[in-house]
């Protein structure tokens, strides 16, 4: 700054004297020179101050570009766990509408007879649903899908006129034989019960099987029932 204002004065002192003495102009000329040496000294400085500056830049445009990175991350980070909560509200959303598990249905659709007996075991498909809270049981196959791990209390009542055939179903899980309800008589009417709490993983299956040579008989009086709970998950 100092630099600026004292050259152009300098020269202006020095022009003005130059045509009054000589002597005055050797000493303009060494004037000018020293200012001179200061001036490539303050250049020299000034380069030097100005590289600094640019290391400087460098370095903060670095740490900028890795705060950027840093905050990209941090960003994906927190897309990731707002998406981890999202899905863990659907599932306890899931898992609150599926703790409501309740059916209860019986053998015939309408109407009333027999069924069986027949040479072969046969699964017992319960046609009239009283109730199918969460739609677990399915009364075109007979088959009860467990949507979610818990204890499922099932009951089945099996009605028959007495005859040279038993009244007997099993209950299965996965196609393993549970428990049994079986009697038999040769004449009037009978009913065979039994029930079972069972813990169930998602997608196990439990159904009712009729034996072979049984026959079970059902009318609109409904005798003949499935019924299945979930008592609580786990
Ligand atoms: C159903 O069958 C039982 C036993 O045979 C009988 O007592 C009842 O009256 C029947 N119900 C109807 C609606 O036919």
């Amino acid at each position: 700054m100092e630099m600026k204002m004292f050259l152009p004065l300098l020269l202006l002192v020095c022009s003005v004297s130059t045509a009054e003495h000589l002597t005055k102009q050797q000493t303009c000329t060494q004037d000018i020179h020293a200012v001179l040496r200061k001036m490539s000294a303050w250049v020299a400085a000034l380069k030097v101050e100005v590289q600094q500056l640019q290391r400087d830049n460098e370095g903060m445009f670095t740490e900028l570009q890795s705060l950027r990175g840093a905050h990209a991350a941090e960003l994906a980070a927190v897309k990731v766990k707002a998406n981890m909560v999202g899905n863990q509200v659907e599932a306890l959303k899931r898992e609150r509408e599926a703790k409501h598990l309740a059916f209860s249905a019986s053998l015939l659709a309408s109407g009333q007879g027999h069924t069986g007996p027949f040479n072969t075991h046969i699964t017992l498909i319960f046609k009239h649903v009283v109730t199918n809270i969460g739609n677990a049981y399915n009364p075109n196959t007979g088959l009860f899908t467990a949507p979610v791990r818990g204890v499922y209390h099932f009951q089945f009542h099996i009605f028959g006129h007495g005859s040279k055939n038993p009244t007997s179903a099993v209950l299965l899980k996965n196609g393993e034989q549970i428990f049994t309800s079986w009697t038999s008589q040769p004449a009037r009417s009978q009913t065979a019960s039994n029930g079972v709490s069972l813990l169930l993983e998602i997608g196990d299956v439990v159904f009712m099987r009729m034996w072979a040579n049984s026959r079970i008989y059902d009318n609109q009086s409904h005798h003949t029932t499935f019924s299945g709970h979930l008592l609580f998950t786990m």
